[in-house]
């Protein structure tokens, strides 16, 4: 029965999978180096599991206490053996050294020429900023290139994970950490953030877009352009989609981490401090800039100011977007 297990895993050893069958496809330069020390470090450990507790078994029946049988007296010292359970243990752990140190020099140092993109995490989204100014909230590189990331954080500590490019990195508020990975395989991958940032750490998801040789170039001036390819109105729901508003703003009426934005536009609202407002342009825009100056009664300070993350014009495109879905307001 337990044949059944271990012969179909030692089959699937010789084949691509490696030892570890259950790995995510590699996508990246990093992944075989790390699957390979992963499984090297597995195989290790498998080797001395079974000869450990083979060996326990084995001794508990052929030492058991027995009729007939004298103990004999127990030596207080083998050098011999004593040598061989030191000297082969070092040797293996310098073996694991030589190949993880490898494997995360290769990933500390980046390359020159690497194409950079800024990364900022916050509670709960991620903007990804290009050369040419464009922020998106999907992650789009070139297939074949070194793309180094600069990263940092708003609040609190995330991690920016890509299971498929073995990339894993602390990204900490008040300093700038890099990282770097060079795509191999055009695709969407998924991004987790793996630090626990507080009640949207599970939400915290987004996508890296490996683009097809030349596709990148595209994809990035069009994607910059969006009153180009859009209405204002519709420009303002991509930059909902794209500049973490959705993480916390519903936009079907159900409250969220705040307010949701439908069916409020041109009502009052109740602020904790007591005082009502009209939601209307200014307020909106005060929001977005300075949103600990009103907070609406029942929800908590939580939002980052956007001041110098979004311009006149993308607020303006937002705006239009809130009054799309309030055409009750009579502003449209
Ligand atoms: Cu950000 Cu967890």
């Amino acid at each position: 029965m337990l044949m059944n297990h271990i012969i179909p895993f030692f089959l699937a050893a010789a084949g691509d999978a490696g030892l570890s069958p259950g790995m995510p496809v590699r996508a990246s330069t990093f992944a075989t180096g790390v699957d390979w020390v992963w499984d090297l470090i597995l195989g290790i450990s498998l080797l001395f599991f079974v000869l450990i507790i083979g060996l326990m078994i084995l001794f508990i029946f052929q030492y058991r206490a027995r009729e007939g049988h004298e103990s004999a007296p127990t030596p207080s010292h083998n050098t011999r053996l004593e040598v061989i359970w030191t000297v082969i243990p070092t040797i293996i752990v310098g073996i694991i050294f030589f190949f993880g140190f490898r494997g995360y020099m290769d990933m500390a140092v980046v390359p020159r020429g690497a194409y950079s993109i800024n990364v900022l995490a916050q509670r709960w989204s991620w903007q990804f900023q290009y050369p040419n100014g464009h922020v998106d909230n999907e992650l789009h590189v070139p297939v074949d290139r070194p793309v180094k990331l600069v990263m940092t954080s708003d609040d609190v500590i995330h991690g920016f994970y890509v299971p498929a490019f073995r990339v894993k990195r602390d990204i900490v508020p008040g300093r700038y950490n890099t990282t770097w990975f060079e795509a191999t395989e055009p695709g969407e991958y998924d991004i987790f953030c793996a630090e626990y940032c507080g009640t949207g750490h599970s939400d915290m998801l987004s996508k890296v877009i490996v683009h097809k040789k030349g596709d990148f170039e595209k994809w990035l001036s069009e994607a910059a352009d969006l009153l180009g390819t859009m209405t204002p109105a519709e420009a303002g729901e991509w930059l909902y989609n794209a500049r973490g508003c959705k993480q916390c703003h519903t936009i079907d009426g159900a409250a969220r981490i705040g307010p949701t934005f439908k069916g409020d536009f041109g009502t009052e609202r109740a602020l904790k401090d007591g005082s009502k407002v009209t939601v209307d342009e200014n307020y909106i825009r005060r929001s977005i800039l300075d949103p600990q100056s009103q907070i609406a009664a029942g929800f908590e300070p939580v939002m980052p100011t956007y001041k110098g993350r979004v311009t006149d014009e993308e607020i303006t495109m937002i705006i239009e977007f809130l009054k799309s879905l309030n055409p009750e307001s009579g502003d449209q």
